[in-house]
């Protein structure tokens, strides 16, 4: 048996046991950051809007990070800008990104961020090596001893409590909200992977652009993404019912506000470029695909992240691509679980290790 929390005594042999270290997995999102703590067999999420505000004048001056950052977006005094961190998955603003980790970081021990032995934090699986080190130094320089970063999607499979040790083959797909990533897993390793850089953000600007193309009204992003939340659906074989909402904008021929009918098709128009990246994507993973991976794959493909939600996208997937997908019933947490369980033990990317895949 290995002994995670353990160190040998070089001379004697023996297994020193250390006090259990403090451990966070933290899924670093476009749109959200999920810190996962474990907490017996389950874990302690905190969600926290990926938004930091800082003086205009002085960008590393940030003033207020999460909820309340989020509260300024687009609606700050001029010597404050409330901004995302990230886009498209990576990393913009170093220090933005710092004061958003270490108050993921403060959330996760209840301000004893001194207390952090390990972090494991998931980052687009197509992230640059110096994308890659940004996130292990902000992470470090935040007071974490250990910092390892890991794919979205294989943290995303192994909180799924997919079986990633199994030589069958698992797939994930992981729509977030800046990027996507397809990961194909077998032996506990990752043996193809394909991002691309566009997720439900897309999908809000394409409804903003489109309103104003149609009614002449400009709506704000939030209220593309209500709508979207709210009717959303993709094209697909399925009669899917079209259901409406509505939207407050401004007229572009008065300046005066004006409501907007949006219904579900015009959401699934404004998804169909994302998608149809996302099926080309899984084309190019599928050609590249071993059979003996694809039978594996076949039975168990998962789709996870916000953007999973859209309606009729698991028959979509199905008529284009021709692998039966299963939606997460839990998509915007499992990355920083999956992160959580690897920060615990390490040695869960061990093929030889069976997951407890904890709930
Ligand atoms: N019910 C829903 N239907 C459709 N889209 C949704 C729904 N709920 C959330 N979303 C979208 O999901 C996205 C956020 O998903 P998620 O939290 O997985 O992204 P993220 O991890 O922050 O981003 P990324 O992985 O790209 O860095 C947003 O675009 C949001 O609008
Ligand atoms: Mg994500």
């Amino acid at each position: 048996m290995f002994n995670l929390f353990g160190k040998k005594d070089e001379e004697t042999g023996e297994v020193k046991k250390q006090a259990l270290t403090n451990t966070l997995g933290i899924d670093l999102g476009t749109l959200n950051t999920v810190v996962a703590k474990p907490s017996g067999d389950k874990f302690d999420l905190y969600k926290i809007p990926s938004v930091v505000a800082a003086k205009k004048e002085e960008p590393t001056c940030v003033l207020a990070v999460g909820e309340e950052a989020k509260s300024m977006l687009g609606r700050t005094p001029e010597d404050i800008i409330a901004v995302r961190p990230l886009r498209k998955g990576v990393i913009e603003s170093i220090a933005q990104a710092e004061a958003l980790l270490v108050y993921a970081m403060e959330q996760g021990s209840n301000d004893n961020v001194e207390s952090i032995d390990r972090i494991v934090v998931g980052i687009p699986g197509d992230a640059s090596e110096v994308e890659k080190r940004a996130v292990k130094d902000i992470g470090k320089k935040a007071g974490a001893n250990y910092v390892l970063v890991i794919s979205e999607g294989l943290s995303a499979a192994i909180g799924s409590g997919l079986p990633i040790a199994d030589a069958s083959g698992t797939m994930v797909i992981d729509l977030g909200a800046g990027s996507s990533d397809i990961v194909v897993i077998s032996l506990g390793g990752i043996t193809d992977i394909e991002t691309i850089r566009n997720g439900g953000d897309d999908v809000d600007q394409n409804i903003v652009d489109m309103v104003k193309d149609l009614y002449k009204v400009e709506i704000g992003i939030h209220e593309a993404e209500k709508a979207k939340i709210e009717i959303g659906m993709v094209h697909s074989k399925k009669e899917l019912e079209i259901l409406k909402t509505s939207a407050i904008g401004k007229s572009m021929e008065t300046n005066k506000p004006k409501k907007v009918e949006i219904d579900s098709k015009l959401v699934a128009d404004a998804a169909e470029p994302i998608i149809v990246k996302l099926i080309e994507a899984l084309s190019h993973v599928l050609e590249r695909m071993s059979p003996e991976l694809i039978s594996g794959v076949y039975n168990k493909t998962v789709v996870v992240g916000g953007t999973s939600q859209l309606k009729g996208l698991k028959e979509r997937i199905f008529e284009e691509v021709g692998v039966p997908v299963e939606i997460s019933d839990d998509p915007m947490t499992v990355v920083a679980k999956g992160a959580a369980i690897v920060a615990a033990e390490p040695r869960a990317l061990e093929p030889e290790v069976r997951l407890k895949a904890m709930k």
